[in-house]
């Protein structure tokens, strides 16, 4: 495994794999690696691409410092997750590479970014657009692969990709989750033993609203009861927990849920985690439309 900062290396390495004959798959980080990671790694490997594995932790998505300061940092846990993953290339860029003196051009990303994550965290989702449009430029990637973890940030790069039409393809891929469901996240190593043990009530939350829609609450009701479920738990300030169309991430607007997704983000000992599920899993990750 190659690991460069400049762009140019970055750029000289695609090209020769190219060249080779090779596709290239992309798996864009910040670091902190774990097996929600390696998935993605694992499927651009198993497509047979030249896997170029990115890590940067992007101060432009961070809208508070205090979190961009927090953010954990890995490095030789990352050399060797990715040694061992099979990846390529690993191209850990500078601040100074990707935003060199002088930049002053921002990808603004629409209605979709200003909900949800965009509204609990103004700007985030400005910084996420900007920095992925400039690692795919970098990169140049066939296929790109980002976790559905993270489901409002796939849905917005798949408009940016589809609205500018950047020639790659996005790949949604399943959350990786631990024995208890709790979806694997690198905050979760700033979680102390207590508030691990608390953080299993998230995704145990979201199973309980998937059931009771699968059951036939309606949108109101069922997202009464996942409030309350985590009302429950001492210690874990929800942000919010929605039910949302998979699609256009709005508010469902009939009691057809089989197209919603219910998304959650919670404060757990001054820890902020995401989590989500679908109530129609059997799509996953296999869509390429907006969302
Ligand atoms: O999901 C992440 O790790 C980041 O938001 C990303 C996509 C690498 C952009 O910085």
């Amino acid at each position: 495994m190659r690991i460069v900062s400049a762009p140019s290396e970055v750029r000289a390495s695609v090209a020769a794999a190219r060249s080779s004959g090779r596709s290239i798959g992309f798996v864009p980080t910040m670091g902190a690696l774990h097996a929600g990671h390696a998935s993605l790694i694992d499927e651009a490997r198993n497509h047979g691409h030249f896997v170029v594995v990115s890590i940067f932790v992007n101060p432009m998505q961070f809208n508070d410092p205090r979190d961009l300061a927090a953010y954990p940092i890995t490095t030789q846990a990352d050399d060797s997750l990715c040694v061992t993953a099979g990846v390529d290339l690993l191209w850990r860029p500078t601040v100074d590479d990707i935003y060199p003196s002088g930049f002053d051009t921002v990808v603004e990303p629409g209605a979709m970014a200003s909900i949800l994550e965009g509204k609990h965290r103004p700007g985030h989702f400005r910084g996420v657009a900007t920095v992925v449009l400039k690692l795919f430029n970098v990169v140049a990637p066939d296929f790109a692969y980002f976790g559905l973890k993270d489901f409002q940030q796939l849905a917005v790069i798949r408009h940016m990709a589809r609205d500018l039409e950047l020639p790659v393809d996005i790949i949604g891929c399943p959350t990786i989750r631990e024995d208890d469901g709790l979806a694997m996240s690198s905050r979760n190593t700033k979680l102390s033993a207590d508030t691990r043990r608390s953080a299993a009530a998230l995704s145990n939350a979201l199973t309980g609203v998937v059931t009771a829609l699968r059951n036939g609450d309606d949108v109101a009701e069922a997202r009464a009861f996942g409030l309350a479920l985590l009302s429950k738990q001492p210690g874990i300030d929800v942000e919010y927990l929605e039910i949302v169309d998979r699609d256009t991430l709005s508010q469902l607007t009939s009691n057809d849920s089989s197209s919603a997704v219910v998304l959650v983000a919670a404060n757990i000992g001054g820890v902020r985690l995401i989590d989500n599920l679908e109530v129609d899993p059997a799509r996953v990750g296999h869509r390429k439309g907006p969302a």
